[in-house]
């Protein structure tokens, strides 16, 4: 009676320790640690020294109330003009190198192919890389993220086929002006909110909502544009400048609902049409099958003349397939994956092509976004997949992070990079999944798209109110910092 009572006492007291479930595994040598931002997030400055309006600017601009608070990326974190903070916080927090994107209307302020170059805009990207370099911080750039310029919006935007155009030259533009800076290249950012958010579900600018037809559009000329710039450096500049090139996607985990094989077919399903959507044409070879045979089969079904998904032709397949460096994952947490009855058929969008029932467990710890809860598991989960459906790829972690509503004292997102970083170190050391790098989102809290300035992910808070946009370290800073040096989770690592 006693012993079992003190085993109790025992057990209740080691559950309450987090650190005990904490992986005791050590980041290998070459594992490399970052911090990542995007341009309109950010930057600020969006009309000095001759950029281009982009379609955040134009929607926070035309329909202010589409954002909440009615915020918009005007001044941002002005990191145009505190570039040099930036980076000196980059330095304390101790990162391999720095994520950050570039804005295609400060460098092409009329976007399209054949448009003059505005000089400031490159010139402000070689400053922020060199100071990078100088600080001994390695730049990793992504070309897109989100933000199109408004003139190439106005002539469709990424529906239009055309777009693949405007890309390579945006892209040849910028391995010309910044290749010999930057060694890491991310051609889009989360190419799914481009593209299902953008123009199928209206939630980001532009705000179109033809789910079931433009998001497959937009997606047919997004993975094209990709593998045209991947080309592009790859027969011009590669060999000069000897850089990477890879594409970053977002998932989260999808775990089945239950241990049927219905429910596991649904995850697989699920999965295939956010990942795989973009990383089967990338890695292996064309479309999902099941995204092919449920889009063929349901645009059949409701009339129409041809498939809703476009197709590629055998040339395309080929020219696109091996277009990646490496593999990039962007993921932040979990849904359960549940299989559904098939809905009405009259019924044209994305989710009724997927068609797999999907929500979250209310005992999972929330965040200050709604869909964001706290799942560590689920990135083990998703590299092991990773890894598994596409060979034993070099995997990125691009962007993991959690939000909260502010405060400097930022105990739940401590705990959120531990357990992730844990659950990672175990997935590297134990599962043997080739991941070598992570990227904290964010470096800073900055503009959040639809919900404005009111999500924080930042491991620096910025004062929104104050002209000086002044930076301040938070707790969860001191505690990645800790880890980059240690490279351990626990108090000793084994
Ligand atoms: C780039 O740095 C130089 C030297 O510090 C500075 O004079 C110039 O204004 C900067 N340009 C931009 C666009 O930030
Ligand atoms: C990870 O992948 C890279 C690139 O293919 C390779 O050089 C490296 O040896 C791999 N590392 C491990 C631990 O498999």
């Amino acid at each position: 009676m006693k012993l079992r009572f003190f085993l109790l006492v025992t057990v209740f007291l080691v559950g309450l320790d987090k650190s005990n479930s904490t992986s005791k595994n050590k980041f290998p040598d070459y594992f490399k640690f970052g911090a990542a931002t995007a341009s309109y997030q950010v930057e600020g400055a969006w009309n000095e020294d001759g950029k281009g309006e982009n379609i955040w600017d134009h929607i926070t601009h035309t329909n202010p109330t589409y954002v909440e608070n009615e915020d918009n990326g005007d001044v941002a974190c002005d990191s145009y003009h505190k570039y040099k903070e930036d980076v000196a916080m980059l330095k304390d927090l101790g990162v391999d190198y720095y994520r950050f994107s570039l804005s295609w209307s400060r460098i092409l302020p009329y976007g399209v192919a054949g448009s003059p170059v505005n000089k400031l805009g490159i010139e402000y990207y070689r400053n922020l890389t060199q100071e990078l370099l100088d600080n001994g911080i390695e730049p990793m750039v992504t070309l897109f993220h989100w933000d199109t310029p408004e003139p190439l919006q106005e002539l469709g935007g990424w529906p239009n086929p055309e777009m693949e155009e405007h890309y390579a030259y945006y892209a040849r533009t910028v391995f010309e002006q910044l290749g010999d800076l930057v060694k890491i290249w991310l051609t889009f950012n989360e190419p799914k909110q481009t593209c299902l958010e953008g123009y199928g579900k209206g939630v980001k600018a532009p705000a179109f909502t033809t789910t079931g037809m433009a998001d497959y559009k937009c997606t047919h000329t997004l993975i094209k544009s990709h593998a045209k710039a991947y080309h592009i450096y790859d027969e011009e500049f590669k060999s000069k400048q000897g850089g990477r090139v890879g594409m970053v996607i977002d998932t989260v985990w999808f775990e089945p609902a239950s241990g049927s094989e219905k429910d596991a077919e649904a995850a697989e399903r699920a999965i295939q049409f956010t990942y795989g959507w973009y990383g089967n044409p990338i890695i292996l070879e064309n479309y999902p099958q099941v995204m092919i045979d449920r889009i063929d089969e349901r645009s059949k079904q409701q009339g129409f003349a041809q498939s809703r998904l476009p197709k590629f032709s055998e040339e395309e397949v080929n020219y696109i397939k091996g277009t990646y460096d490496f593999v990039a994952l962007n993921m932040y947490t979990a849904n359960y994956a549940e299989w559904k009855e098939e809905t009405d058929i009259s019924d044209v969008g994305y989710d009724s092509d997927l068609n797999v029932h999907l929500f979250m467990d209310d005992s999972w710890e929330e965040s200050a976004s709604s869909w964001l809860r706290v799942v560590p598991w689920g990135l083990r989960k998703t590299v092991n997949w990773l890894s598994k459906t596409y060979n034993n790829p070099e995997i990125f972690i691009t962007e993991n992070g959690v939000s909260d509503r502010g405060g400097i004292d930022d105990p739940q997102r401590i705990n959120f990079y531990r357990e992730y970083l844990s659950n990672l170190v175990d997935a590297i050391v134990e599962d043997g999944v080739n991941v070598t790098r992570y990227t904290a989102w964010s470096l800073m809290d900055n503009f959040e798209w639809g919900s404005g300035y009111s999500e924080k992910f930042g491991l620096y808070s910025v004062d929104f109110s104050s002209p000086e946009r002044t930076r301040t370290k938070k707790a969860s800073a001191d505690y990645y910092s800790q880890v980059i040096s240690t490279r351990c989770l626990v108090d000793s690592c084994e």
